[in-house]
């Protein structure tokens, strides 16, 4: 080697150190959520819309921060199965191929529940109202089978964990009883482990969950489905998890003793958790005050899923204000007269939220 080449050597050998070192202090200096969940063993999740894939802002955000994701819409019914014999899996695949891409994870939502349900199946599937309904029992539990299983097979593989049945239990008043939805009244109650028995058929190995909202705390509601999960595991139903939806707001600041003894008892019964539609809606003006309500009970509900390795999920319900379901949902179902929003860890214009350093403080802990 004469001297030239060395000196080359030399100073190609200096430049990949320096770059090196650079490399190290930009990574560390810029980690995001999902590298602190990572070092945690949790999954950081968010629910995305298929709609908003083209906005770099906003896939930039996602692609970065979470490492798992929910379709917050494209997997229910009215969408991936609009006529009797008609699948669209369009915009579902679209988000499956992103988060492939991405390397995230992704959370299937939801095979069974009251809501979005297609016209053919039923033309009114409102809550308080009868059903107008169309089918008979078997003619309602073959169409219940085939759809699970056409969506669930199509993703095998490729959707880890699904809630298979959504919000079962009576809404707000916490009465403990099954809602009478579209499917029990039809089907009688035996529908929910029927459709837990029907995508496991279909994927061996998918985490299938029952998710569910106003079961945080020990109360009517959450008693009722613990005892419904321990019965069905006695029976072999393959039920693997429960999603707590954690739609909450700053009017009320959660027990979160409580809320740490319920989940306990729920990993008692060898569940796996997930937090699994988190958002705290600011409630009134949005104060220095209010965001920082808000990011004390982001910050309490993050730490009682860092405790136990049986949460596995951490996933808040959207990615910025901007898209939020929330002052839809204020306006139209709370009728709220004063802001009711904003729940989420970005805002409108993709700043970090004081809540968002909440969760990364105690994921770096
Ligand atoms: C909501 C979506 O966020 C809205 O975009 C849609 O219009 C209605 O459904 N509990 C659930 C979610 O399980 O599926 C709901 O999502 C919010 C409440």
């Amino acid at each position: 080697m004469d001297g030239k080449t060395f000196n080359r050597y030399i100073v190609v050998a200096l430049f990949l150190w320096v770059v090196n070192i650079f490399g190290c202090t930009f990574t560390h200096g810029n980690l995001f959520l999902r590298d602190y969940a990572a070092r945690r063993n949790i999954n950081i999740g968010a629910a995305i819309m298929a709609d908003y894939l083209e906005e770099t802002e906003y896939t930039d955000i996602v692609v970065r921060e979470f490492n798992l994701v929910v379709p917050e819409n494209h997997l229910k019914w009215s969408y991936v199965h609009p006529e009797k014999d008609k699948y669209d899996f369009s915009a579902a695949d679209k988000i499956i191929r992103f988060a492939q891409k991405n390397n995230l994870k992704v959370r299937g939502h939801a095979l069974v529940w009251h809501k979005s349900l297609p016209k053919w199946l039923t033309p009114d599937c409102n809550d308080s109202e009868p059903n107008k309904v169309s089918y008979n029992k078997k003619e309602l539990e073959d169409i219940l089978e085939q759809h699970i299983k056409t969506v669930v097979t199509r993703y095998k593989g490729k959707i880890k964990y699904w809630d298979v049945v959504n919000e079962a239990f009576e809404g707000n008043d916490n009465s403990g009883e099954l809602r009478r939805t579209f499917w029990y009244n039809i089907l009688g109650k035996d529908y929910i482990e029927k459709a837990f028995i029907w995508a496991h058929e279909a994927d061996k190995k998918a985490k299938l969950f029952i998710n569910d909202f106003n079961i945080g705390e020990r109360n009517l509601k959450s008693d009722a489905l613990y005892e419904m999960i321990r019965d069905l595991k006695r029976e072999g139903v393959p039920i693997h998890g429960v999603g707590f939806q954690f739609h909450l707001d700053t009017n009320k600041k959660p027990d979160f003793e409580n809320i740490e003894a319920n989940i306990k008892r729920f990993i008692g019964l060898g569940l796996e958790i997930q937090f699994t539609e988190i958002d705290v809606a600011i409630c009134g003006e949005m104060t220095k005050e209010q965001l920082e309500l808000q990011s004390e009970i982001y910050q309490g509900l993050i730490n009682i899923a860092l405790k136990y390795p049986q949460v596995t999920a951490f996933v808040t319900w959207g990615v910025t204000d901007k898209y939020s379901w929330l002052s839809r949902y204020a306006a139209e179902v709370l009728k709220s007269e004063t802001f009711y929003g904003s729940g989420l860890l970005f805002d409108e214009n993709y700043r970090k939220k004081p809540a968002y350093h909440a969760i990364q403080k105690s994921l770096n802990q």
